[in-house]
């Protein structure tokens, strides 16, 4: 049994059992099955994927079959799906189970973005309780009916704007639809990433689902003290690594021996450059070297931070086209 603490700990998620409480989030254009799979290496008990059309799954889009698939040596893992109408988004997640077996199935109730907000989906439905309701009690049924033990969960904000926070409404409507979790992402809609995450809001959202079941917390979640301070403060079951886990997957295990012993430690700037060469690899077997290359632009900037000479080397990193052009630029760290 693995070592656990007041802050790290084990957590279920329905009947699926997880041996930490620190989890990647779903983050669109990041957590792909190469980044799970360093963030797997990197000490994360749980990830989630980018959010997939329910949509375009009930179409039978192609590509969005890409963005599930499970990650090498990834044994637990969960799929997010987007989606406005409960009938959709029910149908897409019985595709998701059939397709890739996820442990979890998360439904996304906080995507900002306007044209997902305009279906119906995303962050309208923390401000539509009524539809949440639909959309998590018909998934629910819809998995229990063809006999997919699969829990499914939701990921919420506080609400549209700051005059309107309805997080407490689309809490009780997942819980009523038969959520497994709920995390709360506490920005509003208008914030978008924007201003301070309100961890009050997720110590008051504890405090009322009152260990029905397990509450997790997205939200300027950046260093291992901030994952102890939100625990401390919030009573949270787990947290999700969003940006703070971009360029650097060993922050999960950073953050365990944080926890657990209250050591600082960094990892090495070439250890986490080496960790984006094996990603590039991934992606490259996956989609092609150009592809991979052009993907991983922005990905090699975040791995870049705190570097020497980090400004000038995203210059470089900006136009890079090929595996060659990023083992030149990171040749001092790769040696
Ligand atoms: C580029 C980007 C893409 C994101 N994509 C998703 C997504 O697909 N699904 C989701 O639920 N949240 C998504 N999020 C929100 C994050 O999961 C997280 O809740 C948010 O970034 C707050 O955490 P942080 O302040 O620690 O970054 C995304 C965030 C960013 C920055």
């Amino acid at each position: 049994m693995e070592k656990e603490n007041q802050f790290y700990h084990s957590v279920s998620i329905g009947n699926v059992k997880l041996d930490g409480n620190l989890f990647l989030a779903p983050v669109a254009g990041y957590s792909d099955c190469a980044f799970r799979h360093l963030c797997k290496s990197g000490g994360a008990n749980f990830s989630y994927t980018e959010m997939v059309s329910a949509e375009a799954l009930v179409r039978g889009s192609g590509k969005t079959h890409e963005l599930m698939v499970r990650a090498p040596g990834e044994d637990k893992y969960a799929v997010q799906i987007f989606g406005g109408n409960p009938e959709t988004v029910a149908k897409a997640a019985l595709i998701v189970a059939d397709e890739v077996k996820p442990e979890v199935i998360d439904i996304n109730a906080g995507c900002p973005v306007p044209k997902i907000v305009k279906t119906g989906a995303g962050s309208a439905l923390t401000r539509d309780p009524d539809r949440l309701y639909g959309v998590v009690s018909q998934t629910v049924k819809a998995l229990k009916e063809a006999g997919k033990d699969i829990p499914v969960t939701v990921k919420i904000r506080s609400g549209w704007d700051s005059s309107s926070l309805t997080w407490k409404e689309a809490a009780v409507a997942s819980l009523d639809g038969g959520a497994a979790a709920v995390t709360l992402h506490p920005r509003t809609r208008a914030q978008g990433y924007e201003g301070k995450a309100d961890w009050f809001l997720l110590a008051e959202l504890v405090k009322f689902v009152d260990g029905r079941v397990p509450v997790f917390a997205s939200g300027d979640i950046f260093s291992a003290e901030n994952v102890k301070a939100c625990l401390e403060q919030t009573g949270v079951d787990g947290v999700m690594f969003a940006r703070g886990a971009m360029g650097n997957p060993f922050i999960f295990d950073e953050t365990k021996r944080f926890l657990l012993t209250g050591e600082k430690y960094s990892t090495p700037p070439e250890v986490r450059i080496s960790a984006g060469m094996e990603e590039l690899d991934i992606l490259i077997r996956l989609k092609g070297e150009q592809a991979a290359c052009r993907e991983m632009r922005k990905r090699f900037c975040a791995y870049s931070k705190g570097l020497e000479k980090a400004a000038q080397m995203r210059s470089s990193i900006v136009s890079a086209n090929t595996r060659a052009d990023f083992i030149a630029i990171f040749a001092d760290y790769l040696s």
